[in-house]
């Protein structure tokens, strides 16, 4: 087992290892003893069996367990599912020595999260991602939000969970998909900050799966890269906002299309685009791009071209949190493996982004 330490003002430590729900009595132990607790997850995950392996490994040691399963899918990150479940603490007389568990996806982690960073103005959560893209991105780092019909994550908190544990042998249930759009994450981290990653997925002979044996090792260097920026940057005014790459248009195209494409798939084009853009604007190789939408490819990460309307996107990235009045950051590749962070006048971007992306789809189609 891995374990890696948060290093802010509360730390806290992120188990990764395979095999891991059925030792949570003992691993996570000093987080629910004598507490009680409510494990909130979701019908797909509790199918799988491990909301009762968890609530069987901690039985003897919290004081009381409760578990709560919703429905799955982005939709549940909504206030009223909010209000359902801080209303169920409150009639379960849920006090701030109690703790709440998040058990799945990135969906959960960040209901779950905010849920504890509200009620009785912030209580205790553990985080159990079982998706790769949970264990590797949104379990860490304290983002928690629900979203709003106007936008994704509109409403949030900071909010660090009090421990994490990563069982990745949750992933061989995943279905191929999803396992991808974590895979996207992945290779995400890889092209913001370590060249050598990306190389290790390009070279490799057959994509990773979620029985890889390497899987424990590179959640790990995923999760210590999110924690070096987390630490640098906890309230995202700036490095953090390099874990957005591929995110401003990712997070449009989720929002155009009704969360019909998923986040994952997302910010794939986005990425591939981005690149598109920097290599405009700086001599690369032309071969990043191709190796890169190869790389993409290869996870089925790019299904597009996606026929949303260019002014739809265009101003849904406008409503984005990281917008300001009149200029806006995006996160554009300096090199294979290295991003920066770029400021642009509102008006210089909506016009290249138009454009190209009606480029785009008039070729691709
Ligand atoms: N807080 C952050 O910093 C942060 C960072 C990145 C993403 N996010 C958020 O994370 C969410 C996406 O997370 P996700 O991709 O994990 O989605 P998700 O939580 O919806 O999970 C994807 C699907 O997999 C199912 N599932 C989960 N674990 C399973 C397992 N082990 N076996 C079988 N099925 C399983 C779920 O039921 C769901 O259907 C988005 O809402 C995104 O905004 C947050
Ligand atoms: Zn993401």
């Amino acid at each position: 087992m891995e374990k890696i330490r948060i290093p802010i003002e509360q730390g806290y430590d992120v188990l990764i290892g395979h095999g891991l729900l059925d030792r949570a009595g003992d691993l996570i132990k000093n987080q629910v003893q004598d507490r009680k607790v409510l494990l909130v997850t979701d019908e797909h995950v509790a199918e799988q069996g491990y909301a009762s392996r968890v609530t069987h490994a901690i039985k003897s040691v919290a004081e009381v367990i409760h578990v709560k399963v919703i429905p799955p899918g982005e939709k549940q990150k909504s206030l009223s599912n909010v209000e359902e479940l801080v209303e169920m603490l409150a009639s379960l007389n849920f006090s701030r020595q109690d703790c709440l568990i998040a058990l799945g996806g990135g969906v959960i982690g960040d209901l779950v999260g905010f849920v504890a960073s509200i009620y009785l103005r912030g209580i205790d959560f553990i985080q159990i991602p079982t998706t790769l893209l949970a264990a590797i991105d949104s379990s860490v780092g304290g983002k928690t939000a629900v979203d709003l019909p106007q936008g994704k994550n509109l409403v949030g908190a900071f909010h660090h969970p009090s421990v994490v544990l990563c069982d990745v042998a949750t992933f061989e249930t995943l279905p191929a998909a999803i396992f991808e759009e974590g895979c996207s994450e992945l290779i995400k981290y890889g092209m913001i900050m370590k060249p050598s990653l990306l190389q290790e997925l390009m070279s490799r002979e057959q994509p990773l799966t979620a029985q890889d044996p390497e899987l424990v090792r590179l959640v790990k260097t995923c999760v210590e890269m999110k924690s070096s920026v987390v630490v640098e940057d906890e309230f995202d005014q700036g490095l953090r906002q390099l874990l957005n790459y591929g995110h401003t248009l990712g997070h449009a195209l989720e929002q155009v299309s009704q969360y019909e494409i998923s986040h994952g798939r997302a910010i794939a084009t986005g990425m591939q685009l981005f690149l598109q853009m920097a290599m405009q604007r700086r001599e690369l190789p032309p071969d990043y791009l191709t190796n890169f939408t190869q790389l993409l490819d290869d996870y089925h990460l790019l299904e597009g071209p996606y026929v949303y309307s260019a002014k739809d996107l265009n101003q849904a990235m406008l409503n984005d949190k990281k917008r300001r009045r009149h200029t806006m950051t995006i996160v554009l590749p300096s090199e294979f493996g290295r991003c920066e962070l770029i400021e642009l006048p509102v008006v210089e971007f909506s016009q290249w982004f138009e454009k190209e992306w009606n480029a785009d789809v008039s070729t691709k189609n």
